[in-house]
């Protein structure tokens, strides 16, 4: 969405049609709420601007047959590190020479992910923010392979796109979830002993500390199951370190399918 609304020709790809046909009507809709703020006083030229973005933006369920016409190939599916390589192992093989790899991951190693293809001096960090279009940061990171071209080009993706980069070397979710994420989960282990609800853990973190969303907001939006991904990720990295002890409530709502928002239940209920 932001790409195409900042004048990038994009392919959206997914698995299927109906995947396909959910995500764009998401577009759509977000499309709308940031022209309602951005043209408030214009609705044509509003109405113009969707219009525009929407023609930029075309979808398709066959990565290797869109590759070849890339210039940048931005990852975002599930956090797993074999179907990631294997994505981006067969997506090798039919991009052209000069097209950059990207990998929105949370939690996983770049290097990892760039050594599943023959282009890793051309293939970097590209991390996102919920919901992107409103959310200013990326994280650009940069393996000890990735050329200071293909930085330089993420670098100046990110700007084109209307964000603010900031650098990170390739490590354990980089800087904001290295942060984050283990402060949500010790919201988890407050709640998890009982020393307070979670209603007021939420309220605490909101007018106490300025957050807009307080942790089980957040985790709820974020998804229970990208927490868990990440969390268990880190946790095998370093099985001692207790910031990434496993919550065993958060696995009990994955086990449960409670995976926050978009399943209508994680830590609240949404309707
Ligand atoms: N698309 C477009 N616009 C959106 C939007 C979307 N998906 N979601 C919210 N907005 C806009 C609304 O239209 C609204 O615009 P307005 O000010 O013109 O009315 C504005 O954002 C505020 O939205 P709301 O009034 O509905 O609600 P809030 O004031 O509570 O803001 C929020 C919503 C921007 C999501 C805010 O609560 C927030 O910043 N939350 C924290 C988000 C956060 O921490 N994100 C990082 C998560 S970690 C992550 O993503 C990393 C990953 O790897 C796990």
């Amino acid at each position: 969405q932001v790409a195409a609304a900042s004048g990038h020709t994009v392919v959206l790809v997914d698995q299927s049609d109906e995947i396909l046909k959910k995500s764009t009507k998401g577009i759509e809709e977000s499309l709308k709420r940031v022209t309602k703020k951005k043209f408030a006083d214009k609705p044509e030229a509003g109405a113009e601007f969707i219009e525009k973005t929407l023609k930029n933006l075309t979808t398709s369920t066959d990565a290797v047959a869109v590759v070849h016409s890339t210039d940048l190939v931005i990852e975002a599916i599930v956090e797993n590190q074999e179907i990631k390589n294997e994505l981006f192992k067969r997506l090798d093989k039919f991009a052209p020479e000069h097209t950059i790899f990207a990998s929105n991951t949370s939690s996983l190693q770049i290097t990892q992910l760039a050594n599943s293809t023959t282009r890793q001096d051309r293939f970097g960090g590209l991390h996102f923010f919920n919901p992107v279009p409103m959310m200013k940061l990326v994280e650009v990171i940069k393996t000890p392979m990735t050329s200071q071209k293909t930085f330089e080009s993420l670098m100046d993706f990110s700007k084109a796109v209307g964000k603010s980069p900031v650098s990170c070397k390739d490590t354990p979710g980089f800087i904001v979830n290295r942060l984050l994420v283990p402060y949500m989960m010790e919201a988890v282990r407050l709640f998890e002993r009982g020393d307070a609800s979670k209603e007021d853990i939420d309220v605490a973190m909101k007018l106490g500390a300025g957050y807009p969303m307080g942790p089980f907001e957040l985790l709820d939006y974020v998804g229970l199951d990208t927490s868990k991904y990440i969390i268990d990720g880190w946790h095998s990295l370093e099985p001692n370190n207790p910031l990434f002890a496993p919550c065993p409530l958060l696995n009990k709502l994955v086990e449960e399918k409670k995976l926050g928002k978009k399943t209508g239940e994680g830590f609240y209920k949404y309707k």
